[in-house]
C-alpha cells in the first residue's frame, strides 16, 4: 500500500484547535472510532495546559459513543451538526457548552458544498479496503462521506479489519451535484444503482491509515412490549385497510420507517399481518427487523444509509454476504433521504413523535419545548414529501405524567399540513380531509390516553371561535402544569383563562 500505517495518536495529532471534521458513518454504524478517541484525549491534555481546543464536527447522523460520547466528555466540541443520540452531548448541548445545528439529514452535504456551513478540512473515513489510486471501500454506512472526502484537505482512513472486504458491491455511491448543475437523480425503482462501488478520494489527500478492528458501537433493541405491539398492530390493520380499499397498491408501497424500538415493532407488525404482502424498504436506517423479514422473506429488497443492526443481525449479513449484496444496497444520505425519491417512490413513512397535537402538529425534537433530544434527522425529508406520512407514539410519557397528545405541540418540527396519519396504541386518526376542529375531535377520540380525554375535551370547550381552536391563553396548559406539578392531569383551566 502506497499510503503511511499511522497511529491513532499520530493521525489525532494532525488535528488542531478550531479545525473542522467530518466523520463517515451515519449511527453508529460505519463511524471512525480509534482516532475521535485519541482527539479526546488529545483535547484532555490540552485543556490541562490550559489550552483552548475544540473542533466543529459534522458526520452522517449519530454515532457512537466513540465519537460524541468521548469528545463531549472532553469538551472538545465547538459546534455540531446535524443529527446526535449521545447522552453526554445531549446534555452538553442542553447546558449551551456547544452550539448544535439540528437540520434535515439529506440537506447536510449540499449546504456543505455551498459553503453554507464551516468547511470540514479533515474527513475521517471508516473503510474495509482502499486502492493505491483512492478507491475506498467503506463499511457499514455511507453517511456524508462523498462530500466531505470532496471538501476536506486531508484525509485520514480508518482501515478497519472486522468489516470484510467483500462489502464492496454493498454501496451504491453516487452524489448530487449543486444548482444549477443538478439533474434528476435517475431513481425509479428501490433497487435501482445508479453510481460506483466504491468512494473515489484524491489520494494524495490521505495523510494516513489507522488499522483496527472493532466492531460498530450499535447496542440491541429492547423486545417489543405491549404497547409498543400494539402500535405496530394499528399501524399494520390500517395500512392492509388501505390497501382493500384500493388506495395503497395490491403489490403495496416502499416503506421508510424511523429509528427505535417502536420503528422496529411496527416492521415486525407488518411483516407478520396475513394481509400485507412482502414489500421493500426504502429508508435511511436499515434495522434488525428489516434483516429478520428478509430472512423470512416478508422484505424483498432494502435501501438505506445504514446497516444500524445488532453484533447479531450483522453477523448473519455477513455470514451470507453475497446473498445480501443483492437485496441491500446503502447511499449517501443527500440520495437515501433525497425528497425528490421519496415522491417518486410515493413511499409510507412512519416516523416517532415525541408529542403531537389535537390539530396534527408533530414535536420530534423538543422535551417541553426547550431541552434537545436527538434531532430532526430524516423525518422531515420524508413527512412532507412521501405518499403517506404516519407518526406513532406511546400515547403517554413518564409513568402516565405526560401526554403525548397535547392541546398545541411546545415545538413545531412536522406541520399540520404534512402529517397524515397519527397512531398511539390506542388507535388511529387518519387526518387526511379534516378541517382543524374535525381532526381535533378525532385524535382525542382514537389516539388520546383515556386519562386525557376529558381533559382534551374541556380545552375544546373553551369557547375559542376560529377556523382552528386554538386557545392563546391555555394552548400550553399540560406543559405549564407539568413544570409546576410534575403532572399532566393537574391541569385547571381557570389558571390559564
Ligand atoms: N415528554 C417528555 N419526554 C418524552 C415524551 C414527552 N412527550 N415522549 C417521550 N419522552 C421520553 C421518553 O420517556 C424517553 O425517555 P428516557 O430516555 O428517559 O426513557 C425518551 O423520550 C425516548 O422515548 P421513547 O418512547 O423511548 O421513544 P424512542 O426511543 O423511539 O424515541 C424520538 C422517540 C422521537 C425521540 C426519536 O424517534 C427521535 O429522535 N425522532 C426524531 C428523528 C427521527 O424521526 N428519525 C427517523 C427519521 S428517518
Amino acid at each position: 500500500m502506497r499510503f503511511k500505517i499511522i497511529s491513532a495518536e499520530e493521525a489525532a495529532g494532525f488535528i488542531h484547535n478550531g479545525d473542522v471534521i467530518g466523520c463517515s458513518g451515519f449511527t453508529a454504524a460505519g463511524c471512525p472510532k480509534a482516532v475521535t478517541e485519541a482527539l479526546a484525549k488529545r483535547a484532555e491534555v490540552e485543556h490541562e495546559k490550559g489550552n483552548e481546543f475544540k473542533i466543529g464536527l459534522f458526520t452522517g447522523a449519530s454515532t457512537g459513543d466513540s465519537i460524541d460520547g468521548v469528545l463531549a466528555r472532553a469538551k472538545a466540541i465547538k459546534f455540531r451538526s446535524p443529527y446526535q443520540s449521545s447522552p453526554d452531548l445531549r446534555k452538553a448541548i442542553n447546558e449551551h457548552e456547544l452550539e448544535y445545528f439540528d437540520l434535515h439529514l439529506s440537506e447536510l452535504p449540499r449546504l456543505l458544498r455551498q459553503g453554507f456551513l464551516p468547511r470540514p478540512n479533515f474527513a475521517i473515513l471508516e473503510a474495509c479496503d482502499l486502492t493505491d489510486d483512492g478507491k475506498v471501500i467503506l463499511t457499514a454506512a455511507v453517511g456524508i462521506a462523498p462530500a466531505i472526502a470532496d471538501l476536506a484537505d486531508h484525509i485520514i482512513i480508518e482501515l478497519n479489519r472486522y468489516h470484510p472486504k467483500a462489502l464492496a458491491g454493498i454501496h451504491d455511491i453516487y452524489d448530487v451535484k449543486n444548482p444549477p448543475q443538478t439533474t434528476v437523480i435517475p431513481i425509479s425503482r428501490v433497487s435501482d444503482r445508479i453510481g460506483k462501488p466504491y468512494l473515489q478520494v484524491d489520494p494524495d489527500k490521505i495523510i494516513g491509515v489507522v488499522e483496527t478492528n472493532r466492531p460498530n458501537e450499535t447496542g440491541g433493541f429492547v423486545p417489543s412490549d405491549e404497547i409498543t405491539q400494539k402500535i405496530g398492530a394499528n399501524v399494520a390493520d390500517f395500512l392492509s385497510v388501505e390497501m382493500k380499499a384500493g388506495r395503497i397498491p395490491q403489490t403495496f408501497l416502499p416503506v421508510q420507517s424511523g429509528v427505535g424500538n417502536i420503528a422496529n415493532a411496527v416492521l415486525e407488525a407488518m411483516g407478520s399481518h396475513k394481509d400485507i404482502p412482502a414489500f421493500e424498504v426504502y429508508t435511511e436506517v436499515i434495522q434488525d427487523a428489516v434483516i429478520e423479514l428478509m430472512e423470512r422473506e416478508a422484505v424483498k429488497f432494502a435501501s438505506g444509509c445504514s446497516l444500524t443492526l445488532s453484533r447479531r443481525a450483522l453477523e448473519t449479513v455477513y455470514s451470507k454476504l453475497d446473498d445480501y449484496k443483492k437485496k441491500i444496497v446503502l447511499r449517501p444520505q443527500s440520495i437515501s433521504n433525497s425528497p425528490e425519491i421519496a415522491r417518486r417512490l410515493g413511499l409510507i413513512a412512519i416516523n416517532t413523535a415525541i408529542e403531537a397535537d389535537i390539530l396534527g402538529n408533530v414535536n420530534s425534537t423538543h422535551v417541553m419545548g426547550t431541552r434537545m433530544m436527538n434531532g430532526i434527522g430524516g423525518s422531515g425529508d420524508f413527512c412532507r414529501n412521501v405518499e403517506l406520512s404516519i407518526f406513532t407514539s406511546p400515547s403517554t410519557a413518564k409513568s402516565r405524567n405526560i401526554s403525548a397528545i397535547v392541546p398545541f405541540v411546545s415545538h413545531v418540527d412536522h406541520s399540520e399540513h404534512s402529517v397524515k396519519i397519527l397512531v398511539t396504541e390506542y388507535g388511529v386518526a387518519d387526518l387526511r380531509g379534516l378541517s382543524p376542529r374535525q381532526r381535533a375531535a378525532i385524535i382525542i377520540e382514537k389516539c388520546a390516553h383515556p386519562d386525557y380525554k376529558g381533559l382534551l375535551k374541556e380545552y375544546l370547550d373553551l369557547g375559542v371561535k376560529g377556523q382552528t381552536p386554538h386557545h392563546l391563553g391555555a394552548c400550553y396548559a399540560f406543559h405549564r402544569t407539568f413544570q409546576k406539578t410534575g403532572n399532566m392531569r393537574d391541569v385547571n383551566w381557570k389558571d390559564f383563562q
